[in-house]
């Protein structure tokens, strides 16, 4: 199933902070010398999971990433940012956009949007199953 846009009684607030925040390693790299996807889907994962608490989910699975866009690539020495957004809670399931943005060298102005995903979340109980999402009044942070 894919994601809907935005649901009208969804709560979407914008955090002023990212999920979380990341300098890469050298160890992070690839074959090129440049920053594995695969890490940075990773570390997507985590901070769409993050906002999926805010949101109110406890014990979640993710079924699926979507809309992956590696628009620039990744350096050694890159501060990248998790930027969340909640697009869609359903009954059991979550969708997050999550943005990931980079500051590069010495200028903390200098920013460069270098990767977008959307992932959704199934919130679950102790047996593994689809459990409806309690939503919080007022998401908090994580
Ligand atoms: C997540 C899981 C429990 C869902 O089980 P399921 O039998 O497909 O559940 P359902 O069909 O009842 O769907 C539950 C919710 O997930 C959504 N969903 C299911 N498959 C989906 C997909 N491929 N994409 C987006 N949403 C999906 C459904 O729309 C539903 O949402 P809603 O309740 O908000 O309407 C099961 O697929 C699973 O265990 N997958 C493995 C998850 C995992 O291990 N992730 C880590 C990867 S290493």
């Amino acid at each position: 199933m894919t994601a809907e846009p935005r649901d009208s009684e969804s709560p979407q607030p914008r955090w002023n902070e990212p999920a979380i925040r990341v300098l890469m390693m050298p160890r992070d790299t690839n074959a090129h010398g440049t920053i594995f996807g695969g890490v940075i889907l990773s570390y997507i994962d985590q901070a769409g999971a993050i906002e999926a608490r805010r949101q109110g989910s406890r014990l979640m699975l993710t079924v699926s990433m979507d809309k992956i866009v590696f628009h620039e690539p990744v350096f050694v020495g890159d501060l990248v940012s998790f930027w969340t957004e909640t697009l869609r809670i359903g009954t059991t399931s979550i969708t997050i956009k999550v943005v990931c943005e980079v500051i590069r060298g010495a200028d903390p102005q200098k920013k460069v949007m270098v990767t977008e995903a959307q992932v959704v979340y199934v919130n679950v109980g102790d047996d593994g199953k689809p459990t409806p999402i309690k939503r919080r009044a007022n998401a908090y942070s994580a």
